[in-house]
């Protein structure tokens, strides 16, 4: 349409985004299968699985399942895994003993998942509330305060024997104080130098934990987490957090949950050179699933979109749920 309302304007950026061959040569961000880490749930035993009613896509599942699965994921290039056991409640209680079972679920999956599967990396997220009665991520006394350096103590003997297992990176996810620190020390007394630490250094206090929380039934059974996670309004305090875990040996940072946390992602580029990884929880993406299912939205686009921001903020790798419909929508 030829018209004689023609503008004359210096700069016209939608000629940048004409066509897809364009688009594809001005694109700023790239998501690949390398940036995706898979976390499951292990079941114990063999041939079981337990769908989980609030994260639509997953289950809770025993580590043959999770090697199929993980298989067929990792011939299309996802690195990693990060795990978390199920442990049955009657196994539960306020000392996390059954986190101290050389041959509980962890132990046993990380053997062999690195017997059967080498090349890839594996990560055990360490913290004691899949242990512990109270669904509290450290020790709990008897007027409900939760204890800082017991703890400390307890998650880096856990750490040691998924470490010596075969575990690639330890993630501590309980945002106790030092806990970095000693479990590195820890580590290298051991010989252990070659095992790294992803520290979850910025761990907010978060109702996106709600499906995560279900399929460990490990919900707190008293009070809340926001004696140790970070309160919402915060952000300079997890820089602070950064530094320190940067201080005490962490070789990668991460931010969680990730969305609703894009600011303090950008803040943490800025000031650390350490790779820094986000956590995309399961509450975010079962929101998008259960809108999916309505109808309101395109769930696998809006999970791709999510990805893709979370990616633009400055995360060099991603834990998430996503990763089955971001991948057919890559390829
Ligand atoms: C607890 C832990 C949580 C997640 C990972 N480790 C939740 C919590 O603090 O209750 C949440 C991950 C997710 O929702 O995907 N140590």
């Amino acid at each position: 349409m030829i018209s004689d309302k023609t503008l004359t304007l210096t700069k016209r950026l939608r000629r940048n985004r004409r066509t897809d061959a364009i688009r594809s040569m001005v694109r700023e961000t790239e998501l690949r299968p390398s940036d995706f880490v898979a976390p499951y749930f292990v079941l114990p035993g063999e041939n079981q699985r337990r769908e989980i009613r609030s994260l639509p896509g997953h289950a809770r599942l025993s580590i043959d399942h999770i090697l199929r699965d993980i298989e067929s994921l990792h011939a299309q290039g996802i690195p990693g895994v990060i795990l978390f056991p199920v442990v049955p409640n009657h196994l539960k209680d306020n000392a996390a003993t059954e986190a101290f079972n050389p041959d509980g679920i962890l132990p046993v999956a990380i053997r062999r998942l690195k017997e059967e599967l080498p090349s890839l990396c594996v990560i055990a997220d360490v913290a004691l509330d899949p242990f512990s009665s109270f669904g509290h991520d450290g020790l709990v006394d008897e007027r409900g305060t939760i204890l800082n350096d017991e703890t400390v103590h307890a998650l880096s003997d856990i750490a040691l024997i998924y470490a010596q297992e075969g575990a690639d990176y330890i993630a501590p996810s309980d945002m106790m104080d030092g806990r970095v620190g000693a479990i590195r020390t820890k580590l290298d007394d051991h010989h252990l130098t070659e095992v790294g630490i992803i520290s979850y250094c910025a761990k907010y206090v978060s109702s996106f934990y709600a499906p995560f929380r279900e399929a460990l039934d490990s919900a707190p059974r008293i009070g809340e987490k926001h004696s140790y996670q970070l309160d919402w309004p915060n952000a300079r305090e997890a820089l602070i957090e950064a530094a320190l875990d940067e201080e005490e040996g962490a070789d990668i940072l991460m931010v969680k949950p990730a969305l609703v946390y894009l600011d303090i992602l950008v803040k943490m580029r800025e000031v650390t050179k350490l790779p820094l990884s986000a956590y995309h929880v399961t509450g975010e993406y079962a929101a998008i699933m259960a809108a999916h299912s309505l109808g309101y939205l395109d769930g696998p686009k809006a999970l791709h979109e999510s990805l893709m921001a979370i990616k633009r903020a400055g995360a060099d790798f991603i834990f998430t749920y996503a990763i089955k419909q971001v991948l057919e929508r890559l390829s």
